[in-house]
């Protein structure tokens, strides 16, 4: 796999020279970069003494931490952080981490700083991720190009339980800005993720194939979806979040390739989502072989600013310009047990509400209760479409009224 090949190789000499860890401001030793090399000068490649850091830390019981010091900005190429590590890791990034330009430097690497197989990690300290995105975005070709090369994400975690980031920026990434996959027990809160509203696939916080994950009290704003959550997630909670721009909180794509699993018991709550494409969306593609479920979703108390589709379910989805012929089927994806509530606001078209199903698996048990959706020109009432939607029930306050 290329993603082997992307990991710095790095052999230690146990022998060297052993750098003592100080006791630092947090509960226990303090790995800091710079003592292993890192320079702050925004130039020089750090990323070896980074998992040098790294690797002394991981190698500590206790409450390691690694210590990116304020001030300075370091130069990381991609890199792999990987566990498991004898204790509770903490990455404190105080300084800036920058990417490297382009996409030289990546080689197949898929992630710019990945954490993979640790199991008890906190990412903090006020710093940012400097993915350098601007370098790389006009050689993305995904939004044009069906088998398209992905770009880097800025941020992975992969087979990661029992972590937070908090307290961070991610600036400007390649592709998406954090995904959370094979993980379980995640939580993402006060996390600051920016970059600007034409820049193709950058992604807030994208989830797949993931347990128990909460993103919580983040501001998102980018060029694409603010949270993303793919195939195989579950039990996931989206909270106090603001999008915009964006494309809005999506669940999907879903069914493009066999073998997706289930999206399960997402709750997004209390959320305001402004100046976005879409509110809160459901997408799965047309065609799609095996027929993968989502169900048990709660959209409640969401407040919509001018956004231009604030409720869609769309599974008509296919982006390109000549769809193929498996995608002229409709999808196969089966979407039940869906809640709307308390969704007020301001829609940017008068369609505030589209609930497009799948032919050929209508969609069941929705609900529409307390939806207040007004179109910005006064005078002018917002509606809402139906398609293949097989029952459900309404209640409370209903602008547009239902199509249900
Ligand atoms: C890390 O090292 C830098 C440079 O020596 C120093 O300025 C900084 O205070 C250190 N930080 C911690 C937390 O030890
Ligand atoms: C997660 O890590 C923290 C810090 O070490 C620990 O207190 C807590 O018990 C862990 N939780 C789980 C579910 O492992
Ligand atoms: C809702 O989210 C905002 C931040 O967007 C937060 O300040 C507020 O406390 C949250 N309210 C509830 C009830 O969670």
């Amino acid at each position: 796999m290329a993603s082997r090949s992307c990991a710095l190789l790095l052999v230690l000499a146990m022998a060297t020279t052993w750098l003592a860890a100080d006791a630092g401001a947090g509960a226990g030793p303090v790995f800091n970069v710079t003592d292993f090399g890192a320079v702050a000068d925004g130039k020089t490649d750090s990323s070896r003494a980074f998992l040098r850091a790294w690797m002394r830390a991981c190698a500590t019981p206790g409450r390691p931490a690694v210590v990116v010091p304020r001030g300075g900005s370091y130069l990381l190429h991609p890199l792999v952080l990987r566990g498991p590590c004898r204790g509770y890791m903490e990455v404190r990034v105080a300084g800036v981490l920058r990417a490297p330009p382009g996409l030289g430097a990546f080689r197949g690497c898929r992630e710019w700083v990945h954490f993979s197989g640790v199991d008890g990690l906190l990412v903090t300290g006020g710093g940012t991720f400097d993915g350098r995105g601007a370098t790389a975005w006009p050689l993305n070709e995904c939004p044009k190009k069906r088998d398209c090369k992905l770009l880097p994400t800025s941020i992975k975690l992969g087979r990661v339980t029992n972590a937070t980031i908090t307290g961070v920026t991610s600036l400007d990434s390649k592709f998406f800005h954090v995904t959370v996959a094979g993980s379980h027990g995640v939580r993402i809160h006060g996390v600051t993720i920016r970059a600007p509203r034409d820049s193709p696939n950058t992604d807030g916080v994208h989830i797949q194939g993931s347990s128990d994950v909460r993103v919580t009290d983040c501001a998102v704003a980018t060029g694409d979806d603010c949270v993303s959550v793919g195939p195989g997630a579950s039990d996931v909670v989206v909270s106090g979040v603001t999008c915009g721009p964006g494309h809005g909180i999506s669940v999907g794509s879903l069914g493009r390739y066999p073998g997706e699993e289930d999206v399960r018991r997402l709750r997004v709550v209390n959320c305001t989502i402004a100046g976005t494409s879409n509110g809160v969306r459901i997408k799965t593609w047309r065609g799609g072989s095996r027929p993968t479920s989502v169900s048990g979703l709660v959209f409640e108390d969401i407040v919509m600013r001018k956004v231009r589709n604030p409720i869609i379910i769309d599974q008509e989805y296919c982006p390109y310009a000549s769809c193929r012929e498996s995608e002229q089927r409709p999808s196969a994806v089966r979407i039940s047990d869906v809640k709307f509530r308390n969704i007020r606001g301001v829609s940017a078209t008068q369609v505030a509400v589209k609930l497009s199903c799948s032919e050929a698996s209508p969609c069941r048990g929705l609900e529409l209760r307390d939806i207040d959706l007004r179109y910005f020109k006064r005078g002018v009432s917002t509606q809402s479409q139906c398609a293949h939607v097989a029952g459900g029930v309404v209640g409370g306050t209903l602008v547009p009224p239902s199509c249900i």
